[in-house]
């Protein structure tokens, strides 16, 4: 006669092996690494998809919260991520960063990612300071003046901070197309190692000017707004994924397409989506890995999603 303890432990048994099965292959064996590129100005090579945190890290002090924010930073470590993005302008992202950094006990091999946004000129390194301190570096891999606010002292204040060793790795960012020609201009007259954009199939305005220009340059390039804050996708959900991109690319969902489309462009380093969900994280991680789109696919791709 089966006892009600062999039937729980079945039942856990079970329990256990549909939630691997439903965790796919990831719990079952490790998967590579997303395919990597290589800033210029360093040779530093990068997984090309990152992990952004506006709106979705926000969430305050909240332990349910904070922990899943954790799970999501442990996902994306454990499938191969490395470029996290962040900003002072991002409520409390900075701190629920650092959160989840220490809850992997500061073995994360993390590229931290941050800004300065600040209009006081005299405030960036101080700014700078607090941020590192909310994520528990020893400095920051690349700092980023925030949609160009008061750049004119931010970045010799940035460039100093390179040279003694403080930072290594300096940028600018925009998105939705803001303040593009004085963006370009920076991109032609600044020692830049990193600029930051909007480029999806939908938002494709960087690529007359702006990323031509940073291959020319030798300027790493990451992608926010991937997904539009999640518009994009949410649209695209209505429509069935085309079978081409299945067969052709892998893709197991509109995410992946995008995001393959993204990082193939010859200029992009990484695009930096962000999420609430492991299940999500994996998937936008996976877009970096198997076939990717050649020249005429991208264009395909493009078309496709305009034509929706
Ligand atoms: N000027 C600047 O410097 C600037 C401006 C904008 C953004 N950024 C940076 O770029 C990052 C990305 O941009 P963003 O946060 O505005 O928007 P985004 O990454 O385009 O979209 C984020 C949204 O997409 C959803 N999502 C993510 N992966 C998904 C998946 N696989 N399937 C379905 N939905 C998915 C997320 O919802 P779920 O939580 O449900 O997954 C979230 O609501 C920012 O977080 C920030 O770090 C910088």
């Amino acid at each position: 006669m089966t006892t009600r303890r062999r039937v729980l432990g079945g039942a856990a048994a079970a329990a256990a092996a549909a939630a691997v099965a439903a965790l796919g292959p990831a719990a079952a064996q490790p998967l590579p690494p997303p395919a990597a590129r290589r800033v210029p100005s360093s040779g530093e090579a990068l997984p090309c998809i990152g992990l952004g945190s506006w709106i979705t890290f926000n969430v305050g002090d909240d332990p349910p919260a904070l922990a899943a924010c954790a799970a999501v930073m442990r996902a994306f470590f454990d499938g191969g991520g490395r470029v996290v993005d962040s900003s002072p302008m991002y409520g409390s992202a900075q701190a629920t960063i650092g959160h989840g950094l220490a809850q992997l006990g500061g073995r994360a091999p993390v590229f931290a990612a941050d800004k300065v946004w600040t209009g006081a000129g005299d405030r960036g390194a101080a700014q700078a300071e607090t941020s590192r301190r909310r994520w528990g570096v020893a400095r920051f891999d690349l700092l980023q003046v925030h949609n160009l606010l008061a750049w004119e002292a931010h970045l010799p204040a940035l460039f100093e901070m390179k040279a003694a060793g403080r930072v290594r790795h300096v940028g600018i960012s925009t998105s939705e197309g803001r303040r593009h020609a004085e963006f370009e201009r920076l991109m032609r007259s600044q020692p830049l190692d990193f600029a930051q954009l909007t480029y999806n199939p939908l938002d494709r305005e960087a690529e007359q000017r702006l990323l031509p220009l940073a291959a020319e340059r030798g300027i790493a390039v990451l992608v926010n707004r991937p997904f539009r804050e999640g518009a994009l996708l949410r649209a695209l959900a209505r429509h069935p994924l085309p079978a081409w991109a299945a067969s052709e690319l892998g893709c197991d969902g509109w995410a992946q397409l995008v995001l393959k489309f993204i990082v193939t462009h010859p200029a992009v380093t990484c695009a930096i989506p962000a999420t609430t969900r492991v299940d999500h994280v994996r998937q936008n991680l996976g877009a970096g890995r198997g076939p990717m789109p050649d020249e005429p696919l991208r264009r395909r791709i493009a078309a496709h999603i305009a034509a929706l």
